[in-house]
């Protein structure tokens, strides 16, 4: 039988217990039988990167009742089919008696799509193995009861952290209601963000900004507050090395923002400005003019932003914005990841800026702690990868 590629490690998603509707954990030498495969599926997911939200990343592999392959699908965007019809249309009458095996527990209801549970029972698929359960209270366990229910095999947990690592986004926000948050930032060695001038770009070199065009191309929505507007001027999008471009949100709560600005031209990418009640009428009225949509909350915070931004159906929010922003969001629990790029270049000067603004801290010992993920060469810089993921997990 054809091994797969392997994948890498995923994280520690996979501590977690299943819930008690669902079916029977794969043993150690079912997972061992099944695990080439399921990697091979999560490959296929990863295609849609980018693309699923607010679904997740979704792969599937249909092997016939001898254990050859004969159909593979991934879920490439919301509205269309999911991975596991696209891998039995490929199959066909060959997955009869067969097996599919599914990054996520099938689903069992109607949504833009009708379930994925009746597309393989009516495929008469044999045995269905499965990464994860999905926790969307629509499905939890559901999906997996019916085809048991209705005889198939039904096995679970292979690959489970892996899977767990790639929807980490989609399962954050299904679970806590908000976006996953990615904090970023580059900065000097010494800690620099700006001159006291304001002068700032550019800190990091091109390949590092490289990086940061490609992950927002990735996420759903890039942050910034209205100082960054005022002050940089930015464009946000991925400049065509990701694989759509995210929508673009600012943050004011006066809405005294400059009428020329890269933002309001949305041929790019949409932009979204959200404020509160305290909005100046003049700048409403601009933006009203301009094109651009408002979102008016009540309370103009990080976490009220994330929650009307999930209702919009985003996974994953990238923040890009200044100290005040930045230390806010971290304070509201809206920050899951940091990715930090150090320059090896000195600003100095004790006027000059720096990434966050205050974060209320009156001991050291009570300092945010981050657990470090990994860091990589981007260029000439650093790019540090931080997590805090166990933290949120417990919240
Ligand atoms: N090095 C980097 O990676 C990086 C990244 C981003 C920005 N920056 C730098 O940061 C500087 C801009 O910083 P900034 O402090 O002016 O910008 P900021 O943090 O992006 O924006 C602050 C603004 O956000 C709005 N806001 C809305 N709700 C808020 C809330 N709950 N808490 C705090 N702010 C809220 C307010 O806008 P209104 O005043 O419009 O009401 C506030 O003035 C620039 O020099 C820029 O270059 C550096």
């Amino acid at each position: 039988m054809a091994q797969p590629a392997r994948l890498g490690r995923g994280g520690r998603w996979g501590r977690r217990r299943l819930s008690p509707a669902a079916p029977l954990q794969a043993t150690a030498e079912q997972a061992a039988r099944w695990r080439p495969w399921m990697q091979r599926a999560l490959q296929l997911a990863v295609l849609g990167q980018g693309r699923t939200s607010p679904n997740p990343m979704v792969g599937c592999v249909v092997l016939d009742a001898e254990g050859q392959l004969v159909g593979e699908g991934f879920h490439a965007q919301a509205g269309l089919p999911h991975a596991e019809v696209g891998a039995l249309r490929q199959a066909g009458e060959r997955g009869k008696g067969g097996t599919a095996i599914v990054t996520l527990e099938p689903c069992c209801h109607h949504g833009r799509t009708p379930p994925c549970s009746q597309a393989l029972l009516a495929a008469g698929i044999g045995r269905v193995v499965v990464a994860m359960v999905d926790p969307d209270p629509r499905v939890a366990g559901q999906g997996l009861a019916q085809l048991r229910a209705a005889g198939v095999e039904v096995l679970a947990g292979v690959c489970g952290a892996e899977a767990r690592q790639l929807n980490r986004a989609f399962i954050h926000r299904v679970t806590t209601g908000r976006p996953l948050g990615i904090l970023k930032w580059a900065m000097s060695l010494d800690g620099r963000t700006a001159l006291p001038n304001g002068s700032s770009q550019w800190i990091s070199g091109p390949e590092a900004r490289a990086w940061v065009h490609r992950l927002r191309g990735q996420v759903d929505a890039v942050i910034v507050g209205g100082g960054t507007l005022r002050a940089d001027d930015p464009l946000l999008t991925s400049r065509g090395l990701g694989p759509r471009e995210p929508l673009r949100v600012v943050l004011s709560r006066t809405l005294d923002l400059p009428p020329q600005r890269q933002l309001w031209d949305q041929g790019p990418a949409p932009t979204l400005v959200v404020h509160g009640p305290e909005a100046s009428a003049l700048g409403r009225q601009q933006l009203d003019q301009l094109g651009v949509e408002r979102l008016e909350l009540d309370l103009c915070t990080p976490l009220t932003v994330l929650a009307a931004l999930a209702q919009r159906g985003c996974n994953q929010v990238l923040w890009e914005c200044g100290p005040p922003l930045a230390a806010e969001a971290l304070k509201q629990g809206c920050v899951q990841q940091l990715a930090a790029v150090i320059a090896p270049k000195l600003l100095g000067g004790v006027a000059a800026r720096t990434p966050l603004g205050d974060l209320g801290l009156v001991d050291v010992n009570g300092a945010q702690q981050w657990d470090l993920q990994g860091v990589e060469r981007l260029g000439v810089d650093w790019l540090w990868h931080l997590n805090n993921s166990l933290r949120a997990i417990k919240a």
